[in-house]
């Protein structure tokens, strides 16, 4: 599984030759500029909420590349009457698709579109593939349903907000880490806007101090596991 971070909380997954990228708020983002968001591949897009910040380029990619949008009911269905076809999902239920089993996870957070229309509840993902195991927490608090997900699956690496203010900050990231067992953390969510600037520096520290590992990628840069 390769993760590249496309800014905010954008991320490309590749996972075994499929595409996923995962709340594409790239056009608008003066961080990340260097992103050409016309040029990016997709066979799915995850849209974790409706806010403006998730979905900006959802529309642009999916109608260029075909890509299917997969998150709760009601934003897919907005996709829908647009034309751009979708797999609509709820809390707690999963779905296999060709590249893995995917879960739409609780989260603690709104989820209107930006115009005020109804964007369901928002949420999270955990998808497991390839023998990786990855979670996408989407903006939210800390909660304890995190301590569900590994009841059920180890995860590899999880995907956390950081920035605070409209999220959980570092210090609940931290908390969240425990609850799904998992130490391994790309952080999200941060620096975008002046809400959420936080200092990395102290965040990587604060979590190496817990024997944990935050990664923060800069812009365009990947990982794999
Ligand atoms: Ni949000
Ligand atoms: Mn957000």
């Amino acid at each position: 599984m390769k993760i590249t971070f496309l800014g905010h909380a954008s991320f490309l997954l590749e996972i075994d030759g499929t595409k996923i990228i995962v709340d594409p708020f790239i056009s608008p983002n003066e961080l990340a500029h260097e992103i050409d968001v016309d040029a990016l591949e997709a066979d799915y897009i995850f849209v974790t909420h409706a806010h403006q910040d998730h979905i900006v380029d959802v529309e642009s990619i999916a109608k260029r590349t075909g890509a299917k949008v997969v998150s709760n009911f009601e934003i897919v269905s907005h996709y829908e009457k647009k034309g751009i076809s979708g797999h609509p999902m709820n809390h707690g239920g999963s779905w296999e698709f060709n590249f893995g089993k995917v879960t739409y996870t609780n989260a603690v957070h709104s989820s209107a579109f930006p115009d005020g229309s109804y964007g369901g509840n928002p949420g999270g993902f955990v998808i497991e593939a390839e023998h990786k195991n990855i979670y996408i927490a989407g903006d939210t608090a800390l909660t304890y349903d995190m301590k569900l997900i590994p009841l059920k699956v180890n995860l590899d690496v999880a995907i956390l907000p950081i920035g605070d203010n409209f999220t959980m900050g570092v210090d609940d990231a931290i908390i969240a880490s425990d609850f799904i067992d998992c130490s391994k953390i790309i952080g999200c969510h941060f620096d975008t806007f002046g809400y959420i600037k936080i200092n990395k520096e102290q965040a990587i520290k604060q979590f190496f101090e817990k024997g944990k590992d935050l990664m923060l990628l800069d812009i365009g840069t990947a990982i794999e596991f």
